[in-house]
């Protein structure tokens, strides 16, 4: 499972990749994606799924840990496995559907090979046929795999397929102050968890990984290419959510220097948030705001609960796999296909004990602006098409994120800075790519 691709003798990842740019083979070479895969989302902690999508024995989501499909699955006693999906007979994926319920055992539709939730295998028909000459029970040979790290923070599942030798942190010192970011989301639901299985919506992207995530804390972009989503008289969107009369107020105004009174920062393996949007702000007041207060209130007090409903962040990217929005409270995941397609898939994240129609209002919200047919996502996924055309062009080597080089203090720069995809690069990408 760890075997690396034969490296190309040409790849000199320092020289791909300086401080201030990165070369334009590592959007397009199908050698360099393989690496990716092996070295990156072979090791990282990946989002894998939510705990709320996987409540009662038996409940399992289907998923991706970079090119290779997994299960999330609970177990009798509740424990959550993630297993390999790939039969250990002759290679078929077990299960197919996105989601589902399993009972307690899991059956190959080729030849009927049954296991446990948590792997084992408990029945091969017509088993005398393998007589005594071989150990069924031996899990290596004859189990689903079983990814080796699993763990979760508020509910939110991670795995990486890295080996125990490999020196990656427990999950919470990996996401270090993105905790915070995570917090404040679970903290807004006033039974103190969010409900991550409200739907689904899933497009693939004609772009490489890369392309997306370097997109997240872009805020260099939105005023050129979101331009089309507003009106341009009045640089106003549509109705948001509750509290919002009048709509989004989004500045596309070309010289808006606001966007870089946004805060961003960069954090270890090549994590990041940024800051509130400069026009992101929400109208408190009105029955709605005022019920989530009080629910939030009466757990933890009112200053505490004006302080949940204040945005310090904007989104938090858990680089490589997934991103995360307060605001427009959704989860993204990021899952490379081949060096020119990436699937996305945006979940909405309810939260629990708020008043009903505030998630509804998230769920319309979220049709509007992350669907495949959206005013705003669809600005960007046009973007990465663009980006991967011009990237098979020859006549330029370097992809540049030099903005604002010499201002940044360590890490962190303003909105326009291009601080966080340097340090995707360096902190994150080089610090796995290179370790052989
Ligand atoms: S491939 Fe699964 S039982 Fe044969
Ligand atoms: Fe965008």
């Amino acid at each position: 499972m760890h075997n690396l691709p034969a490296t190309d003798p040409e790849l000199d990842l320092a020289a791909l990749i300086q401080p201030d740019r990165v070369s334009r083979r590592l959007y397009t070479d199908q050698a360099i994606f393989d690496l990716e895969m092996q070295r990156i989302f072979g090791r990282a902690w990946l989002y894998l799924a939510h705990e709320s999508q996987l409540p009662r024995e038996g409940d399992y989501v289907t998923t991706w840990m970079g090119t290779q499909p997994v299960i999330v699955v609970r177990h009798k006693g509740g424990a959550i496995h993630v297993l390999h999906n790939r039969c250990p007979h002759r290679g078929v994926m077990v299960i197919t559907d996105d989601h589902g319920n399993t009972g307690n055992t899991i059956r190959c539709g080729y030849h009927g090979w049954t296991f446990r939730t948590n792997g084992e295998l408990l029945l091969a028909p017509m088993r005398d046929a393998y007589a005594n000459r071989y150990d069924m029970q031996d899990h290596a040979c004859f189990g689903l795999s079983r990814v080796p790290r699993v763990d979760s923070y508020r509910g939110f599942i991670f795995g990486s397929l890295a080996p125990l030798s490999y020196p990656l942190p427990e999950l919470a010192t990996f996401l270090g102050e993105a905790t915070h970011c995570i917090d404040r989301i679970a903290d807004r639901a006033p039974a103190g968890e969010v409900d991550v299985s409200g739907g689904v919506h899933k497009y693939l992207i004609r772009g490489n990984w890369k392309a997306q995530v370097e997109n997240l804390n872009d805020n260099y972009h939105p005023p050129f290419s979101h331009a089309c989503t507003t009106d341009e008289t009045t640089q106003r969107q549509f109705r948001r959510r509750y509290g919002d009369d009048s709509g989004v107020h989004l500045d596309t105004s070309e010289q808006n220097s606001k966007w870089d009174s946004v805060l961003a920062q960069g954090l270890d393996w090549g994590l990041s948030y940024c800051g509130p949007l400069p026009f992101n702000h929400e109208k408190r007041g009105g029955p709605l705001y005022d019920a989530h207060h009080s629910a939030l209130a009466a757990k933890h007090g009112e200053t505490h609960a004006e302080e949940i409903l204040t945005d310090f962040f904007h989104n938090v990217i858990v680089y490589p796999s997934v991103v995360m929005q307060l605001a427009s409270s959704h989860v993204r995941t990021i899952r490379p296909v081949a060096p020119d397609y990436t699937e996305i898939r945006v979940y909405p994240i309810k939260l629990k004990g708020a008043p009903e129609e505030i998630n509804r209002q998230l769920i319309r919200y979220l049709n509007i602006t992350h669907s495949a047919a959206s005013l705003i996502q669809s600005d960007d996924v046009e973007m990465f098409r663009r980006v991967q055309g011009g990237l098979a062009s020859q006549g330029q080597e370097w992809v540049w994120f030099n903005r604002h080089m010499e201002d940044d203090q360590f890490r962190r720069g303003g909105g326009t800075s291009e601080v966080v995809m340097r340090n995707q690069y360096q902190a994150g990408y080089l610090r796995y790519m290179e370790e052989k």
